[in-house]
């Protein structure tokens, strides 16, 4: 049985703009193809290679002939293209939904810290602080729809994050997690979804009127785990779902009831894990 129901195919998303960041493959390509049979009035693939943005495009259109599908660039490790994305998205008379999906795992090996031209670590800079920046920036046009969603793509991985280094460096983190010296490749991806879980805390309250949901896919057999050795993608990927199944549970997120209980429900899991802290 399903865990979530199949979403539907009619044009429940007619008059509508949405955008799918990270969408020319794995989990954001399911999302925005489940979003296309929707028949939104535009549907932004922002993606960081267009090359293979235009290549899920014509996949869209394929199925949707004249649909309004643009491919606009975002690379989510510069803040420059970050601000010239969501500069662009707020030309546009409104945005009604905007699922944050792009993101990256550096996986298991011992590598060294990978610092952006912004001078953050790779993976801080794109699953946290550029995701942060871009929902933020987003405000104004989701501000000018009806009923605006703003999803956020993280994983319940969090809860695997490190929180003696948290706690360790908690009054001087934002340098802590930028610092050569302290970097620990294989938790990387666990401590940027906990930090982005935090920011997502944040944005909840600030955004009233806006729905700010966090959401997983659950594991999926995805390019994510290009960086992790290939025994480790078997048994990853033995239990692992499609890319369709974890955008159904994304995309799922979209319609969920803003309540004062959503955000205490993530209070509550917050807590289980910064108890810890
Ligand atoms: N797969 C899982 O089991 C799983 C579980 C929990 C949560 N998630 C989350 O689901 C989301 C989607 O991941 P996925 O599994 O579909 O992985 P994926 O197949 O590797 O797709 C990741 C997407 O993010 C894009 N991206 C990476 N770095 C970017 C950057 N600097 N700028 C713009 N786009 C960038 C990728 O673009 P390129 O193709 O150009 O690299 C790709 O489109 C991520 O946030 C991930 O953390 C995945």
């Amino acid at each position: 049985m399903p865990l979530f129901p199949e979403p539907t195919t009619a044009p429940v998303l007619a008059g509508k703009a949405a955008l799918v960041t990270g969408s020319n493959t794995g989990i954001g390509l399911e999302a925005a193809k489940i979003l296309g049979a929707q028949a939104p009035a535009t549907l932004i693939l922002a993606v960081r290679s267009l090359a293979s943005g235009e290549a899920a495009r014509e996949q869209l259109l394929a199925a949707h002939p004249g649909a309004d599908v643009r491919v606009w660039p975002l690379d989510m490790a510069s803040f420059a293209s970050v601000r010239a994305f969501a500069a662009r998205v707020n030309e546009l008379e409104k945005l009604d939904i905007a699922v944050l999906n792009a993101g990256v795992a550096p996986g298991s090996g011992d590598q060294a810290l990978q610092a952006t031209a912004d001078g953050h670590e790779v993976t801080h800079q794109v699953n946290v602080l550029g995701t942060l920046l871009l929902a933020l920036l987003l405000v104004p046009a989701l501000r000018r729809a009806a009923d605006p969603s703003l999803v956020i793509v993280s994983s319940e991985v969090h809860a695997w994050a490190n929180t003696d280094f948290v706690r360790r460096h908690l009054s001087g983190l934002v340098d802590a997690v930028d610092d050569p010296a302290l970097y620990v490749n294989s938790e990387r991806y666990f401590l940027s979804k906990l930090l982005l879980q935090l920011g997502v805390r944040r944005l909840i309250p600030a955004l009233k009127g806006i729905r700010v949901v966090s959401t997983t896919p659950g594991l999926c057999r995805t390019g994510l785990a290009r960086g992790y050795s290939e025994q480790e993608q078997a048994a990853m990927y033995s239990r692992a779902r499609s890319p369709r199944d974890g955008a159904v549970a994304v995309t799922s997120a979209i319609g969920h009831p803003v309540s004062e209980e959503v955000g205490v429900q993530q209070k509550r899991k917050l807590t289980t894990v910064l108890g810890r802290l």
